[in-house]
């Protein structure tokens, strides 16, 4: 499929939203502020800023696996518990969060046996999620058997069981050596488009974010708030060519300017550095 298919009807809406945390001896810490935020049904959505502007959080608050002090949080025109009830999202971290001792066909099957599917739907599923991650091979491999970014496969297959409208990704690459990280990165791509999923994914990496989104939410810290949307106008589908596109640095540089741009509102020059690290690794890898 080509192009992208983003509607105008809100899959996920933040209006107003803060998160504060209350810290030990009474203190609390502002770890988000004044978060507004649409996003659009199928489109691929980055969020990136320094450590600790609390792209976790926002993610965490769209997921329900945290409540929002101030504000509200819409997920398929729902609130964010109902949606969560209705497994309207799957989602997947930096580490893969799998069973040592289940099969990779009984780490995706989990969910299902715990809702009680009926088994004959249930191992259908299964195989069709590992087609898609193309694993079907390794369905009665171990985990220990399998690389990072294999593992990784598994988790989103998981993730997917359900079919969910929303698939909530934190930094799910960032622990994959950059070669390994770029085919993960057109996996999940294909992902996209064959399942029309909206995709919120966290990362460090500006050319990650460039590469992927169709918009990117540019974030500061002290207290966490947006502070650009980069929309992303690079065709699709997106490939070797694109990471090789004049109009892919422009944006990058665009990105770049705009995490710049917030540091005066307290990004640390440690968080920074790691942000330029990551991208001069997604720029010579
Ligand atoms: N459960 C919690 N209790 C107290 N403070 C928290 C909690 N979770 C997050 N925070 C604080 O909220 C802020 C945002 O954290 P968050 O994990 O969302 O940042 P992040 O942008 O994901 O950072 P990183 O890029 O390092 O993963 C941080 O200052 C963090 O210390
Ligand atoms: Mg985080």
């Amino acid at each position: 499929m080509t192009g992208e298919r983003v509607t105008d009807v809100p899959v996920v809406s933040l209006a107003g939203v803060d998160k504060d945390f209350a810290l030990p001896g009474g203190a609390t810490m502002t770890a988000l502020t004044g978060i507004d935020l649409d996003l659009r049904r199928g489109e691929f959505v980055s969020l990136i800023g320094p450590s600790g502007c609390g792209k976790s959080t926002l993610l965490r608050l769209i997921g329900d696996l945290t409540q929002p002090s101030a504000g509200v949080v819409t997920v398929n025109g729902k609130p964010a518990p109902q949606a969560r009830l209705d497994r309207d999202y799957g989602m997947v971290f930096q580490a893969p969060v799998l069973f040592d001792w289940r099969t990779v066909e009984e780490n995706v099957r989990l969910p299902l046996e715990l809702t009680g599917q009926e088994r004959t739907a249930r191992d259908a599923r299964v195989a069709e999620m590992l087609e898609l991650v193309e694993l079907p091979d390794f369905a009665r491999h171990y985990p220990y058997q399998l690389s990072g970014g294999m593992q990784q496969r598994v988790a989103i297959a998981r993730a997917l069981t359900f079919s969910p409208a929303i698939l909530l990704m934190d930094e799910p690459f960032g622990a994959l050596d950059e070669m390994t990280r770029e085919r993960m990165n057109s996996e999940v791509l294909r992902i996209w488009e064959q399942t029309g999923i909206t995709v919120v994914f966290v990362t460090h990496s500006i050319p990650e974010a460039v590469f992927l989104s169709s918009r990117v939410v540019v974030m500061s810290a002290r207290p966490g708030r947006i502070t650009r949307i980069v929309e992303v106008d690079l065709p699709r589908p997106r490939g070797v060519e694109t990471r090789e596109s004049r109009r892919y640095f422009e944006m990058v540089t665009q990105v770049r300017e705009a995490l710049r741009s917030g540091e005066g509102s307290g990004t640390s020059d440690d968080s920074l550095a790691s942000i330029e690290r990551a991208e001069a690794e997604g720029l010579t890898g």
